[in-house]
This record gives structure tokens, sequence and C-alpha cells, in this order.
């Protein structure tokens, strides 16, 4: 990790009452001191996150949202936006989740329109990226990932890096169970720094590259080991305090 501050980001996705997030902040706020290391994150489901900001104001964890629209405002029903993130005190917010990607339809162009948009707004987004089983068997992993990358690197620029951060998900490993080994995962990460390295060696060294899929408690510290891998985007792990203060100790 060395030079990068380590960043885990709680992916709650849609989980979770008033009360059960209630408490869960109240667990995570005990294990979180001013002085770790990493970076700690949480993103709720939008109705959760005026809760989420009033019960960590004043806490050194941050909060963000799971998604966001390509508007500012208007009519469109049923969506949120960036600044409406923002007035809710959002740092982050996640883009192009494999679930959003695969039951949403979200392609990788309009994909790159929400990370524009989530950094127009000052908002840092988490873009996420990864092969399914399919891809990944067939020897596709590394054309895919390159292929989610570049349409974003085409539209915003290399330059756009530099306030955002990678979430590498094998889409295979999400909610499965089934971890990538650390080898597995260090070795598209390392691709992905070199993808970038080669339109700009500065901007690709300071860039967090998080993992995500399944990383839990008693298998965070050997990912989070490896040398490109800077932190993790946590699901179910996110939602039981203990196990996501041990992946945030581990991340330390
Ligand atoms: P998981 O989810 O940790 O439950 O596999 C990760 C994610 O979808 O971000």
């Amino acid at each position: 990790m060395g030079k990068r501050r380590p960043l885990v980001a709680g992916n709650w996705k849609m989980n979770g009452t008033r009360a059960e997030s209630a408490a869960l902040l109240d667990g995570i706020k005990k294990g979180v001191s001013a002085s770790s290391k990493a970076e700690v994150v949480v993103c709720p489901p939008f109705i959760l996150i005026a809760l989420v900001a009033e019960k960590l104001a004043g806490s050194p964890v941050a909060w963000g949202g799971q998604n966001l629209s390509v508007h500012k405002s208007g009519a469109y029903t049923g969506e949120i936006s960036g600044p409406m993130l923002k007035d809710y005190g959002c740092t982050y917010v996640i883009v192009g989740h494999s679930e959003r990607r695969t039951l949403y339809g979200e392609n990788d162009v309009f994909v790159a329109e929400k990370y524009g948009a989530a950094q127009a707004t000052g908002l840092m987004p988490i873009l996420c990226i990864g092969e399914s089983l399919h891809e990944r068997e067939s020897g596709q992993t590394e054309a895919v990932v390159a292929r989610q990358l570049d349409v974003v690197l085409d539209k915003h620029g290399i330059g756009s890096f530099k306030t955002a951060v990678i979430a590498y998900e094998p889409v295979w490993a999400i909610g499965t169970g089934k971890t990538a080994t650390p080898a597995q995962a260090q070795e598209v990460h390392r691709f992905i720094r070199q993808r970038l390295a080669s339109r700009d060696k500065t901007v690709s060294e300071s860039l967090r590259i998080l993992y995500g899929g399944s990383m839990k408690g008693s298998n965070a510290r050997e990912l989070l080991a490896q040398a490109d891998i800077d932190g993790g985007l946590i699901g179910g792990a996110s939602l039981q305090a203990d196990e996501f203060l041990t992946i945030c100790r581990a991340a330390d």
C-alpha cells in the first residue's frame, strides 16, 4: 500500500431499517478513531443518508451514495442527483456497480456519464469495474476491465483519476462467498494500474484501487497485503460492525 492512504468503503446495498442502521453506525463509530490510518466510508441506501449524516457528523467516518443521476435536477422521477447527495454531506458515490450494470442496464457510456456527474458535483466517484465468471473463464478479464476503464478515460481523461477511486470487483465474487485469491486480485489491480500509468504514471501511482467481492474479516489481511490493493469495497461484511471493523483494522 505504501504511499496511498487505504480506504475501506461499506456498500450497504438495499439493507437496513433506521434502528438497525443506527446500531450499526454506533458500532462502527466506536471502532474508528481520528488517528486511524485507513479512511472509512459507508454508503447507505438514499433514504438513510440523512440519518447517517446526523449520526456521523464530527466523526472520522465519511459517507456516500450508492448511485446518482446524470442530471442535476428536474423531471426525473425516482432519481437522486449529485447536488442532493452533496447537500447531505456525502463525499463519495459508487458508480457503475455490477448490480447497476447487470440488473438496471447501465452500460459503460452511461457509467462514464455518472462518473462525470459525480466529479462535476465535487463527489469522489468509486468507479466499479470487473468481469463476469463467463468472461474470466473465456480469458477476457483484461479485455473487459480495459474496455470499462477506457470509456471513462477517453471521456474524462487521465487527470480525472486524481479525484476518483477504482473498485475492482470480479462479478463472480460479489455476494457469493467466493473471493478472488490475493494473487488473482493483485494481477488485475496491477493490470489496471499499468494501463493508467501508460497515460500518466504519477496519477496512476497515487490512485487508490479497492478490491471488492466477498471481502471479510478473515480474508482482508492477505488481500490488503498485495502491492496494488489499496482497500476494499465491502458488501455483506459491512452490515456487521465487528466484521467491518476487522477489515478496517487490517487496512490500518
Ligand atoms: P460483497 O459485495 O462484499 O457482499 O461480495 C461487494 C460489493 O458488491 O461491493
